[in-house]
């Protein structure tokens, strides 16, 4: 309680007036920011009620003390009066609020469109009871090249423009590569799955993985994704290979699609192809529905890769007894077979690792 007497009746109708004037602006006050404003001009550090303070130091101790109790209350009364008056400001806000107005939707991150299509491939082929497998990216040249029937300085070794890493050799597997195909999963493969009894063939793997060549221009970037394609039993012949890849067309491409092989040659098939999908425009036709010709093949097909009957000295090196068991493979690449689907082209194939989301968010 206050005791009054002397100075302290004038300092207390001083500080009543000013409480009083504060309320009434804040009752008429129309929005937070004025609000705010009036709270500065009171209780601020220059504030009215805190420049009385300045005029009490000629007071006696006591009504000092007294007039600071009165300045206290009169700022408590303030705040309390301004905190309701903006919760009345955020009622009417809530007031206004119109359910039936489309909210905003956040931007949401979606999958790389590589990530996207790896995803599907394994999908097709895990659905005709393929197993994905992943095998080392960084990898022994004895996988990569040798065991697939290119021994050192075999010249078609050249078209793979290798990385190697610089590690000591293996006394029996040579360099370390960064893997230039996904070819070396069909050996690592062999290997896992072994022999009679404990294991051995039926095989049936896609590997898809990272590739890596010393070539960098606008259809090629030194990083990109092969899926590689191994089956390995008795009787397997070139008609499970070429209705492998015509299921894999109609499942990606759609019902209309088809596939031709043509001869080729590859060091670790015998006979091999290249493959060809028809193009998702003119259905191999090469030209339009309205007769023009289809720009975006020209020929009515897409190469998109190699495949073949597995060479005898290729199982012979995964372990495999070729006398008892055949098989074929495949590889492709998976940005090839992705872009072909959009039915479009990119000017840089390497935009598709640079991060660009102007390209990245349209797919
Ligand atoms: N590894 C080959 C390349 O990178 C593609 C390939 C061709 C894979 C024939 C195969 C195959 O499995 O049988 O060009």
């Amino acid at each position: 309680m206050v005791k009054l007497g002397g100075y302290i009746n004038y300092m207390r109708e001083e500080i009543n007036n000013i409480k009083n004037g504060a309320i009434a602006q804040i009752m008429s006050a129309k929005d937070v920011a004025e609000l705010d404003s009036i709270k500065t001009a009171y209780l601020g550090r220059k504030g009215k009620l805190n420049l009385i303070i300045k005029k009490l130091k000629d007071l006696p101790e006591d009504e000092k003390k007294q007039t600071g109790i009165l300045i206290n209350e009169a700022k408590d009364t303030l705040i309390e009066q301004i905190i309701n008056k903006k919760n009345t400001f955020r009622e009417s806000v809530r007031k206004w609020y119109d359910p039936t107005v489309p909210g905003i939707e956040p931007a949401l991150g979606n999958q790389h469109l590589i990530t996207q299509a790896i995803d599907e491939i394994s999908a097709i082929f895990t659905q005709i009871g393929f197993v994905r497998v992943r095998y080392p990216e960084a990898e022994w040249d004895w996988f990569a090249f040798e065991s697939l029937n290119m021994p050192p300085d075999h010249p078609a070794r050249d078209e793979w423009e290798t990385f190697f890493i610089e590690t000591p050799s293996h006394p029996k597997y040579g360099k370390m590569v960064l893997t230039p195909h996904t070819s070396n999963g069909q050996i690592r493969e062999m290997q896992r799955v072994g022999n009679p009894p404990a294991g051995g063939p039926p095989i049936r793997m896609i590997n898809i993985a990272k590739c890596y060549r010393r070539q960098s221009d606008l259809t090629h970037s030194q990083m990109f994704h092969q899926f590689e394609g191994l089956v390995v039993d008795k009787d397997i012949n070139i008609t499970h290979l070429k209705g492998t890849i015509d299921y894999f067309a109609k499942k990606y491409y759609g019902e209309k699609a088809v596939s031709r092989i043509r001869p080729f040659h590859f060091q670790f098939t015998e006979p091999s192809f290249e493959v060809d999908f028809s193009c998702i425009h003119c259905h191999g036709r090469a030209r339009l529905s309205n007769g023009q010709r289809c720009k975006f093949c020209k020929s009515g097909w897409h190469e998109v890769g190699g495949a073949g009957m597995v060479h005898p000295n290729v199982l012979r090196a995964g372990g495999i007894n070729p006398n008892k068991y055949t098989g074929f493979a495949f590889g492709w690449g998976v940005e090839r077979v992705r872009l072909l689907k959009s039915g479009t082209t990119i000017n840089d194939v390497r935009n598709l690792y640079s991060s660009d989301l102007r390209l990245l968010t349209q797919y």
